[in-house]
C-alpha cells in the first residue's frame, strides 16, 4: 500500500534508524521519515479485533490502542508487539479515554451478537446503540474527520427479499441486532454527511471458519459444524434442510477486505451512503459438509447432529442468501474462492 494512497490519513515521525554493521565499521545513524497510521481498535478482545490486530501488528506503519470490555491480549507472535497498547474500559461511560487527537483510524467492532441482542433487547441496545454514539460524539470531538470502519452484518436485511439483493434492497431487519445495526449505519451516514468522521460501513457476511468456541450470534453452528469436528467434537446444525444456504466470508478474505478500507478514498462512496456488502460466497449446509469430509475426512460427519431448532430458525431464514457484490468488486474488495479452502485455512491453523 503506498503512503500516497493513505492520503490523509498518514503521519509522519522521524525516526533514528542506526544499522547493524559488520565489525570494524563505524556505526551509522539516519534520520529517517516513519509514515505510521494510529488505528483505534474497539471489541479487541473479540475475534475479528484479534484477527485484524494480528495482520496490523505485522507492518511497523500500525500503531494500535487495543480497547475492550475484558482486557484485550496483544496476539501472540506478532512482530511488532510494541506498537500496541490496551485499555480496558465499557464503551458506555469510558468511550472518551479511549479517543485522543492523534488517531488516524478507528475500526469499531465492539457489539453483542445475534442471538444475545435477541435475547437481551436492553443489553443489545446498550452496547450496540449508545456505546457506538457515544463513540463517534467522543471521535466528533477530539479528532474530527477521522477514519471510522463500523462492522455492520448482512442481518441489516429482512424478507421479503428478492433472490439477489443488490446494493439497492432496502434493510429490513428482523431482529433486534440487524435493527440496531441499521440504527449505527445511519449514525455513520449523518456523521459523514456532516464531515464529524470520514465513515464507512462494512456489512460482513457470516464469517466462517471462526477459530475458539461456539458464540452467541444465532450463525455460531456455521462455523461449529467445522471448527467442531476437526477438534474431535460434536457440533449440533439447528436445521434440518441439508439445502439450507448461507453466505459466508473467510477470516483471511475479510481482514483483507477491512484494511484495504483504510486506504479507499472519501469519496469513492457517496457522503450519506457510506455501506458496501462485504463479498461474501454461497454455501448450503450439504456443501459445507462436503468441504468438512474433503478436508477432515468423511468419519467427521458422525460428529454432527442435525436438530430443528424453532428459536433460532426465523431469524435463520431472515437472513439473505445471495448478494451482487459489484460495488464492493469494483472498490478492491476480495471474495473467497471456495468454501473448502476456507476450512483448509482453518485445519492449517492449528497446526500453527
Ligand atoms: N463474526 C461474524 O461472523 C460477524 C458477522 C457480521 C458482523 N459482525 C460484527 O463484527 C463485529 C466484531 O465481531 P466479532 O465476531 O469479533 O464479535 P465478538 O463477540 O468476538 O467481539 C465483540 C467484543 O465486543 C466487546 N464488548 C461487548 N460489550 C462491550 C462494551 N460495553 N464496551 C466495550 N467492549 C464491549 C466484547 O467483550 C467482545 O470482545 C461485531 O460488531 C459484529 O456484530 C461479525
Amino acid at each position: 500500500m503506498s503512503s500516497e494512497s493513505r492520503g490523509p490519513f498518514m503521519r509522519a515521525k522521524s525516526a533514528r534508524i542506526s544499522s547493524q554493521n559488520s565489525p570494524g565499521q563505524s556505526s551509522v545513524i539516519v534520520h529517517a521519515l516513519i509514515f505510521t497510521m494510529q488505528i483505534l481498535i474497539t471489541g479487541a478482545a473479540g475475534f475479528i479485533g484479534q484477527l485484524l490486530a494480528k495482520e496490523l501488528l505485522n507492518d511497523p506503519s500500525h500503531t494500535l490502542v487495543l480497547t475492550d470490555i475484558n482486557e484485550p491480549p496483544i496476539p501472540a507472535g506478532v512482530k511488532y508487539p510494541q506498537n500496541a497498547r490496551t485499555v480496558t474500559v465499557d464503551l458506555l461511560r469510558g468511550a472518551d479515554s479511549v479517543v485522543d487527537k492523534s488517531l488516524d483510524a478507528v475500526y469499531a467492532f465492539h457489539g453483542i451478537m445475534s442471538s444475545g441482542s435477541e435475547a437481551d433487547f436492553d443489553l443489545g441496545m446498550r452496547v450496540n446503540v449508545d456505546a457506538t454514539r457515544n463513540l463517534l460524539e467522543a471521535l466528533r470531538t477530539t479528532c474530527p474527520g477521522v477514519r471510522v470502519i463500523y462492522s455492520s452484518s448482512q442481518a441489516v436485511y429482512g424478507q421479503p427479499l428478492p433472490e439477489v439483493v443488490t446494493d439497492s434492497v432496502i434493510p429490513t431487519p428482523q431482529s433486534s441486532y440487524g435493527a440496531e445495526k441499521v440504527i449505527c449505519e445511519t449514525l455513520i451516514n449523518e456523521y459523514t454527511r456532516r464531515g464529524f468522521i470520514n465513515g464507512f460501513t462494512l456489512r460482513f457476511p457470516t464469517i466462517s471458519v471462526r477459530p475458539g468456541r461456539p458464540t452467541a450470534a444465532a450463525s455460531s453452528f456455521l462455523s461449529g459444524m467445522i471448527r467442531e469436528p476437526l477438534n474431535g467434537e460434536e457440533c449440533v446444525i439447528p436445521v434440518e434442510d441439508r439445502s439450507f444456504k448461507s453466505w459466508l466470508c473467510s477470516p483471511k478474505t475479510l481482514v483483507y477486505n477491512l484494511i484495504l478500507t483504510l486506504s479507499l478514498p472519501s469519496n469513492s462512496l457517496p457522503p450519506h451512503i457510506r455501506q458496501i456488502n462485504v463479498p461474501g460466497i454461497c454455501v448450503t449446509v450439504q456443501e459445507m459438509m462436503d468441504a468438512l469430509v474433503k478436508v477432515g475426512g468423511e468419519e467427521k460427519l458422525a460428529l454432527l447432529t442435525e436438530k430443528e431448532d424453532s428459536t433460532l430458525r426465523p431469524i435463520l431464514d431472515s437472513w439473505p442468501t445471495r448478494f451482487d457484490n459489484v460495488q464492493a468488486i469494483s472498490l478492491g474488495f476480495k471474495r473467497d474462492g471456495s468454501f473448502e479452502e476456507a476450512v483448509r485455512d482453518y485445519r492449517l491453523s492449528l497446526t500453527q
